[in-house]
């Protein structure tokens, strides 16, 4: 099971169109390097639990052939990542064949839609049947854990507490994070409330804990990135065309990507990961420096791009230098302009030309 049906709010502007899952990173839609590492560690059936802009994923999974049985559950209102868990088990049981029919002891894997990870997933499941567990999550650790809820463990991987984002240095007791997967034992999504709104992270894990369950965690090393912030999204894609970050779903990895019918002149220099989308141009002496032009976009000559995201359609133009900016579709951005720092531009917004701007001064209209 995916979750995808979230609404990407730190991803805004560029989540108004395109829900977070379905944004290009190293020129496909995040969600397939997922569904294809799925499929590449086993998994033959793959239930999408859809809610904001679900019409999207309709029409890539309907042209698209993934080499696995994509459904696609939607709810009528968004119900949280516990609720959709517990509306989407019931498309688990809807499998043609009927030996894919769920029963109560199977194990279900379920993946948040915007992480990005090495995870071993079979490994995963394996450990949660080894330990007959009721829920078995996968951990990360990170070097500084304060913007996360914290998930001690024993030495057995017994899952301790669930703990709120740390607020002094005194309640810091682990540097172990939920990494955003799960392996759920069927019966579990089933004591969940259906048609309800639940948070799986804030509700369902501590009740269970609460009431014995037996919750179980395995720490992984490996790579691990939540792609839901701006620098986490562009470094996430700049990891898979560098080869950093795995799936299979790369078209080819190296210094940059550059993808079908894109135009980039002989003296632009493209660096650090970039993805240069289809049809995109890049003009003389442009320098991209990690960052992600999608479909379309247009460079104009002498602009510099570092750690930026560039929506469908926007043109920058000439001497612009976007450093951590965030342009949305078919924005215009005037020539010499400097958007720097976390700006974010609306989509079809035009600036005129030639002034510095900063997050504080949001370029929004
Ligand atoms: P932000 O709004 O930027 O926090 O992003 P988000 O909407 O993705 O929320 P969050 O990161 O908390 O969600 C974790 C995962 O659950 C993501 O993959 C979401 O797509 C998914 N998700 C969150 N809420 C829902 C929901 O109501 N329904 C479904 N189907 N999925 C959800």
């Amino acid at each position: 099971m995916l979750l995808v049906g979230g609404q990407g709010t730190r991803l805004r502007p560029l989540t108004v169109n395109t829900p977070k899952p379905m944004l290009p990173v190293a020129g496909v839609p995040f969600t397939v390097h997922q569904i294809t590492r799925a499929r590449d560690a086993g998994v033959t059936r793959i239930v999408l639990a859809t809610s904001y802009r679900a019409d999207v994923f309709h029409d890539f999974i309907g042209e698209n052939d993934l080499g696995i049985e994509v459904v696609i559950a939607t709810e009528e209102s968004p119900l949280g990542t516990g609720g959709a868990i517990r509306y989407a088990a019931d498309h688990l049981s809807t499998g043609v064949l009927a030996k894919l029919r769920s029963s109560p002891d199977d194990p279900v894997p379920v993946f948040n839609g915007d992480v990005l990870s090495g995870l071993d997933i079979a490994g995963l499941v394996a450990r949660h049947q080894e330990t007959d567990s009721d829920v078995t999550l996968y951990l990360t650790r990170v070097e500084d854990p304060r913007a996360y809820g914290l998930v001690p463990t024993d030495a057995d991987g017994r899952v301790l507490e669930f703990r709120e984002k740390p607020t002094t240095e005194a309640e810091i007791v682990t540097d172990q994070i939920n990494a955003g997967c799960y392996v759920f034992r069927r019966s579990v999504i089933d004591s969940i409330p259906a048609g309800e709104k639940v948070s799986v992270e804030r509700q369902t894990f501590p009740s269970l804990l609460a009431s014995g369950a037996h919750v179980s965690a395995v720490v992984d090393e490996g790579y691990w990135l939540d792609l839901g912030t701006p620098l986490s999204f562009v470094q996430g894609s700049c990891d898979l065309v560098l080869g950093r970050a795995p799936s299979p779903a790369v078209p080819q990895t190296g210094e940059s990507l550059v993808l079908g019918g894109a135009r980039v002149a002989d003296s632009a220099v493209l660096r650090s990961g970039t993805t240069v989308g289809r049809n995109a141009i890049v003009g003389v002496d442009v320098v991209v420096d990690g960052a992600v032009l999608f479909d379309g976009a247009r460079i104009e000559a002498g602009a510099r791009v570092t750690n930026s995201i560039v929506g469908e359609g926007a043109w920058i133009g000439e001497d612009v230098v976007l450093d951590g900016a965030v342009i949305g579709d078919n924005a215009v951005i005037g020539a010499g302009n400097g958007l720097l720092d976390g700006v974010r531009v609306w989509p079809g917004a035009q600036l005129a030309p030639g002034t510095v701007r900063f997050s504080s001064d949001q370029a929004s209209s």
